[in-house]
């Protein structure tokens, strides 16, 4: 059997393996990982292969699905035409594309040429919760390839830039954010000198802009009250500043240790980890809160499949708990940012303005700036289209 036709058969396998979980389960991710790990005989461009060719057809389902059961070669060379342009990718798909056109960038024009709809692409529960997704440019973004960036936590960018161009990587800083840096290479920044030296994170561009939407001055005490493996926390304990201090909580004890190695990675000292749930005042408190994760679909897009309504309905209910718990942390005068990775109205402005009813001492704050996303009237929905990101919400709040 040809090279081409060996990998198709391993393609089709995989996927027939993964098929009835990508409907089912929300830890899929981790699942797709465990079993292209599992597959002994891989080198690092096959599992780079195989990864993009899967998450591929997970992003496409329903346009994929169909030709799985009718004509399984068909449907492993639509996949190979959809999959973005790699180095791994690229002589699978040149062998598999001779007698097609290229593949447009636009969804619409993939579309017409497969002769399917855009629309069942984005689960129909969305039309309600973010009617925006179904624009021509915001669809697009949805099914892009998730670009690579970098938060710069040095004032360093000299010494990142050396190792970058001597290892071949090429990359840009964004437009709206001199601190972000998108890495136009298939690379793996994390071997990188710099990287251990912890001259920079990644983290999402738009998870950067949440906290530049908000004036944040030097020498402030704040709580980061879902704090995670602390990709905001760094970011945080940076604009505070060694004046500053960052008290960063959590429940999985797993991710504050994640965030301990992090911070002492990148040297800052003014992060603390409190595993207990903290009391006294803030200058200011971030509640990241745990959501659907539907900003995040270009990265994990078997969540547009696993997500429901209810499971919406239950992230609003415990987000406006959180809120109310770890608003009690803000001082007089002090601000509560609420920030979410969901593009979901339930999750974003609704529960900002139950809080809004139940709390009245709060009232939203303008942001600094707003990095051209429209604001609901208390925050902003960070849409991934704008300037290629994840996708977010972020409001700020100032207790009277
Ligand atoms: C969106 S993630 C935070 C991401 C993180 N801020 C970052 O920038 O990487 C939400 C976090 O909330 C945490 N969480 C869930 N329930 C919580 C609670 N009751 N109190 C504190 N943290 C909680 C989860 O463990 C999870 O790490």
């Amino acid at each position: 059997m040809s090279v081409t036709g060996n990998q198709r058969q391993i393609f089709l396998r995989l996927a027939a393996e993964l098929r009835p979980h990508w409907h089912r389960d929300a830890a899929f991710a981790q699942r797709l990982h465990t079993l292209i790990a599992r597959q002994r005989a891989f080198g690092s461009r096959d599992r780079r292969l195989y990864r993009e060719l899967l998450y591929t057809t997970v992003r496409y389902a329903p346009w994929i699905e169909p030709r799985l059961d009718r004509d399984p070669v068909e449907a492993a060379a639509t996949v190979a035409w959809l999959a973005a342009d790699l180095p791994a990718t690229r002589a699978y798909r040149l062998a598999h594309l001779a007698d097609r056109p290229p593949c447009p960038a636009s969804v619409a024009g993939k579309a017409a040429l497969l002769h399917e709809a855009p629309d069942i692409l984005l689960p129909a529960w969305l039309k309600e919760e973010c009617p925006q997704a179904w624009s021509e440019l915001e669809l697009d973004a949805l099914h892009r390839r998730a670009p690579l960036w970098l938060r710069i936590q040095s004032g360093d960018h000299a010494a990142i830039a050396a190792e970058f161009a001597a290892s071949g990587w090429t990359w840009r800083t964004s437009s709206v954010h001199p601190e972000a840096w998108e890495v136009l290479a298939e690379a793996d920044v994390t071997q990188s000198q710099v990287f251990k030296q912890g001259l920079f994170e990644i983290q999402d561009l738009g998870s950067q802009l949440i906290l530049a939407t908000v004036d944040i001055p030097a020498g402030e005490r704040w709580l980061d009250a879902c704090a995670g493996a602390g990709g905001k926390t760094l970011q945080l304990a940076r604009l505070v500043g060694p004046g500053g201090k960052v008290d960063a909580h959590d429940i999985r004890p797993a991710a504050l240790t994640e965030l301990a190695t992090r911070a002492g990675r990148a040297g800052l000292r003014n992060i603390s980890v409190r595993q207990a749930e903290p009391d006294g005042l803030y200058d200011g408190v971030l509640v990241d809160a745990p959501c659907s994760g539907s900003g995040t679909w270009r990265r994990a897009p078997h969540l547009k499949w696993t997500t429901t309504p209810e499971q919406i309905a239950r992230h609003a209910t415990a987000q406006l708990d959180l809120l109310g718990q770890f608003s009690a942390r803000v001082r007089p005068g002090g601000r509560l940012i609420y920030a979410t990775c969901s593009l979901a109205r339930s999750e974003n402005t609704k529960v900002m303005e139950a809080f809004l009813a139940q709390q009245p001492e709060f009232t939203p704050v303008a942001p600094m700036a707003g990095f051209g996303y429209v604001s609901d009237g208390v925050g902003l929905a960070i849409l991934p289209a704008a300037h290629d990101t994840d996708g977010f919400y972020v409001a700020t709040l100032r207790r009277s």
